[in-house]
């Protein structure tokens, strides 16, 4: 079984994937994705001794702390040696600060856009460049995005920022004949949401029946990677059990 993109057949199961924040609720179900379709995976994550790799397959577990850009650029050369080739970058980490604008000092905001913006963008770099044609890019962004609440701005701002990555990679990377998309999950049930203060205080009401599991994004991940998608790139997917339709 082989994909098939401008005429070039790729056999899947030889498809190097890069995850980041691997450790983590959607990055360790988007391995698992992967995995399950044959993928063989670069899993970053700066708690990489906690990964789970069980079921995972041909896996290489990398620390690396996404705010240290030369870790950064190790992580890449250790996939790039290691297996030989790199058709897929998900970029996954991510985290958030809850404090008001007011409150937000330079070191806030340097940190999490260095986490959430910088490091999705250098990875980028680093996939245009070493990706071969067919490859794919999915950022994985948030629907705060488009819609927030108090206490979140610089989260919300760097999700924005990242749709707007998403559209410039796609256009930069047509040529190359690599495509790059964005996925605005809603509330997906990982530490990430059960531990948000704006959650637990009640700033954020989120009905039961609006959490997603990290599954039901994986599941998009893998299918805006795939040649299934070959035709989709500058998009942003909102996976939200439709909660930013309602009134
Ligand atoms: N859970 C949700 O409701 C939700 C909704 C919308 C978007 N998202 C986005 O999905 C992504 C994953 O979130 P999650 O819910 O799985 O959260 P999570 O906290 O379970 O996972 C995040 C992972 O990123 C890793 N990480 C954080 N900072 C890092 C750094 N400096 N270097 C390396 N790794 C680092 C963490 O160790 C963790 O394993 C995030 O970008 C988040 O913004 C989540």
């Amino acid at each position: 079984m082989g994909r098939i993109f401008a005429g070039m057949v790729m056999p899947d199961e030889r498809r190097v994937v890069l995850v980041t924040g691997a450790a983590g609720g959607i990055g360790h179900a988007v391995a698992r994705a992967f995995a399950d379709a044959g993928s063989r995976l670069a899993l970053l994550d700066r708690a990489a001794g906690d990964m789970p790799l069980d079921g995972l397959g041909d896996a290489l577990p990398i620390a690396c702390d996404l705010a240290d850009i030369a870790a950064l650029d190790a992580a890449v050369d250790q996939t790039l040696r290691h297996f030989g080739r790199w058709d897929v970058l998900v970029n996954v980490a991510g985290i958030m600060l809850f404090k008001p604008i007011a409150e937000h000092d330079a070191g806030d905001w340097q940190h999490l856009l260095a986490i959430n913006l910088v490091a999705p963008a250098l990875l980028t770099g680093h996939a245009l460049r070493h990706l071969p044609t067919g490859g794919a890019i999915v950022n994985i962004a948030s629907v705060h995005a488009h819609r927030t609440s108090s206490m979140v701005a610089s989260y919300a701002a760097s999700k924005t920022a990242m749709v707007s990555l998403t559209r410039s990679t796609a256009i930069e990377g047509q040529a190359r004949g690599i495509r790059c998309n964005a996925i605005l999950p809603g509330a997906i049930d990982t530490a990430l949401l059960r531990d948000s203060p704006n959650v637990r205080s009640g700033v954020e009401v989120i009905e039961p029946a609006d959490i997603g599991q990290p599954e039901d994004i994986a599941a998009l991940a893998l299918f805006l990677a795939s040649d299934a998608a070959r035709f989709i790139t500058g998009a942003e997917m909102v996976a939200d059990g439709g909660r930013m339709a309602r009134l």
